[in-house]
């Protein structure tokens, strides 16, 4: 460190301009020095290298950990500790930052925080349009605005980015409950110049939370967002797109902040009632096949590569499973609703079954759709990129030793739902996931398969591999499937500490 303590940060100036850029990194981004000099970024499982800092960087560094600092201060000061290069290293770190949601930026005016962009999850996500001054703006209906920790933060639920809110900013969102543009928001909000209010707009356009419009009568049409309800969506896409979120899964987020409940809930006070022990081979004896199924039924995490699935296994299984029985038109003629081997509510029927496969004789690698009432499989994309992608975070879900053979992914035509049930759609759907899962539990098990639910999966991958709309029709479920190796017995969670 021999290099310049000369530029210490802590001789940073408030800048006398009233309105200021900073920037920061995202709160929970550790910076780490290798025993190389290389510097370490981490934040949310998510690392970012920058190579060797100067020792300048390294202390603003350390010091943007917990504070913000004004971005053209320390791009001055950047510039006289390493000259015209080391200013470029310095934006072009910054920049790399930014995009694995390391960077904060904020604006204050006179002292007071206006806004500033906060990456909550890990990104990227969608990139909204950029804020235009010539159009209008409003707040989208999917904005929804609460407190963390102690902040006022707006966000929406297609962004991995949020806007933390000062006061003048809360004071600008009341006019942008209608179509208004940023001159007309200036005429009423006048503690803040119009650049402070352009920025502001920025920063909630960056995070997707306002629509803009160029056309004089207001709106765009929604696409297929107009399917969603603003509670729905948020539940989508928190559980099903991880860039969105800050922890994905088996995080234990509970585990510092209150004790874990007993697996046996608390017994009530009043009198009891032994039941009967029923004795389960005499019911297997006088015939149910059901019984034997649903006690010998386990997930079994092992395949038998070299006597794998086959085509007729994989047809009996889907017949059995999730075909469809028929159409049935409703008596008003308002609807047309389908009749498969598993129940759901209305019997509307808004699931769909894909089969990624990796190996399966007479089937080709690749990710196929289950016509459920023709019986059959349509080719929709090779075995690459995010079916792959699919396949490896199958199999890591699963902890399994190799990838499964196959995956079957569960989709939601959630139009279907929505247009028929207020409030209860999305929740329908989730509960219909757990309906058809047990089916193929319960089926694969009668065959002799090798069966496991998984409780994650990636709905962009799925959009990216399908080339479909995802607020339109989007994976909600995941399972693998495979052929049982002999004398293969099942492994539980608890041999994995899980
Ligand atoms: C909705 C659901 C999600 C699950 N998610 C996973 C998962 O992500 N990874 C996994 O290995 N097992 C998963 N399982 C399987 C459970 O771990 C398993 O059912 C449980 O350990 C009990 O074991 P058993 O199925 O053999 O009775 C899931 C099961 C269900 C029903």
């Amino acid at each position: 460190m021999t290099e310049m303590t000369l530029l210490a940060t802590d001789t940073i100036a408030e800048p006398v301009a009233r309105l200021v850029k900073r920037v920061r990194l995202s709160r929970g981004t550790e910076v780490t020095l290798t025993d190389d000099g290389e510097a370490r970024l981490t934040r949310n499982g998510t690392t970012a290298g920058i190579g060797r800092p100067s020792a300048w960087t390294s202390k603003v560094l350390r010091r943007l950990q917990s504070e913000s600092l004004p971005e053209d201060e320390l791009q001055s000061q950047a510039l006289a500790a390493g000259g015209p290069a080391g200013l470029f290293r310095w934006v072009e770190n910054l920049r790399r930052l930014d995009s694995t949601g390391m960077v904060e930026r904020s604006l204050t005016h006179a002292g007071e925080l206006v806004s500033s962009v906060r990456p909550m999850g890990t990104g990227p996500s969608d990139k909204p349009p950029a804020f235009d001054p010539t159009a209008r703006q409003r707040l989208s209906r999917f904005t929804v605005i609460q407190v963390v920790d102690g902040a006022l933060v707006a966000g929406h639920p297609a962004s991995h980015l949020s806007v933390e809110l000062g006061p003048a900013a809360v004071e600008m969102l009341a006019h942008l409950r209608d179509w208004i543009s940023w001159e007309e928001i200036g005429k009423s909000v006048s503690a803040l110049p119009g650049s402070a209010i352009r920025a502001m707009l920025d920063h909630l356009a960056r995070a997707a939370a306002i629509e803009q419009t160029n056309t004089a009568g207001g709106s765009e049409p929604e696409g297929s967002a107009i399917q969603w309800n603003s509670f729905d969506w948020w539940l989508h896409s928190r559980s099903r797109n991880q860039r969105v979120v800050a922890g994905w899964g088996a995080t234990y987020p509970g585990r510092d902040r209150f004790d874990k409940l007993d697996p046996i809930p608390e017994p009530y006070l009043g009198p009891m009632l032994e039941l009967p022990v029923p004795d389960l081979s005499e019911v297997a004896r006088s015939g149910s096949a059901l019984v034997t199924v649903m006690e010998r039924r386990r997930s079994l995490r092992k395949h038998d590569d070299e006597h794998p699935m086959d085509v007729v296994q994989l047809g009996e299984f889907l017949y059995r499973t999730a075909r469809t029985r028929g159409l049935v038109p409703t008596a008003d003629g308002v609807d047309v609703l389908l009749d498969r081997p598993y129940p759901a509510g209305g019997s509307v029927h808004e699931l769909e079954t894909y089969v990624l496969v990796r190996h399966c004789d007479g089937v080709a690698a690749g990710l196929w759709h289950y016509q459920g009432r023709e019986h059959r499989l349509v080719r929709v994309a090779e075995l690459d990129g995010p079916t792959q992608d699919m396949l490896t975070a199958g199999q890591t879900a699963a902890l399994m030793d190799t990838p499964p053979q196959l995956m079957l992914i569960v989709a939601a035509r959630f139009g279907r739902l929505m247009w028929k049930y207020e409030t209860i759609a999305y929740a329908l759907i989730l509960k219909h996931v757990g309906v058809l899962l047990n089916n193929f539990y319960l089926v694969a098990t009668d065959m002799g398969l090798a069966p496991t639910a998984i409780g994650s999966g990636d709905a962009l991958s799925f959009a990216e591999a399908t080339g479909r709309d995802r607020m339109a029709e989007g994976s909600v479920g995941e399972f693998v499937l495979g052929s049982l190796p002999a004398g293969h017995t099942p492994q539980y969670m608890t041999q994995w500490g899980a």
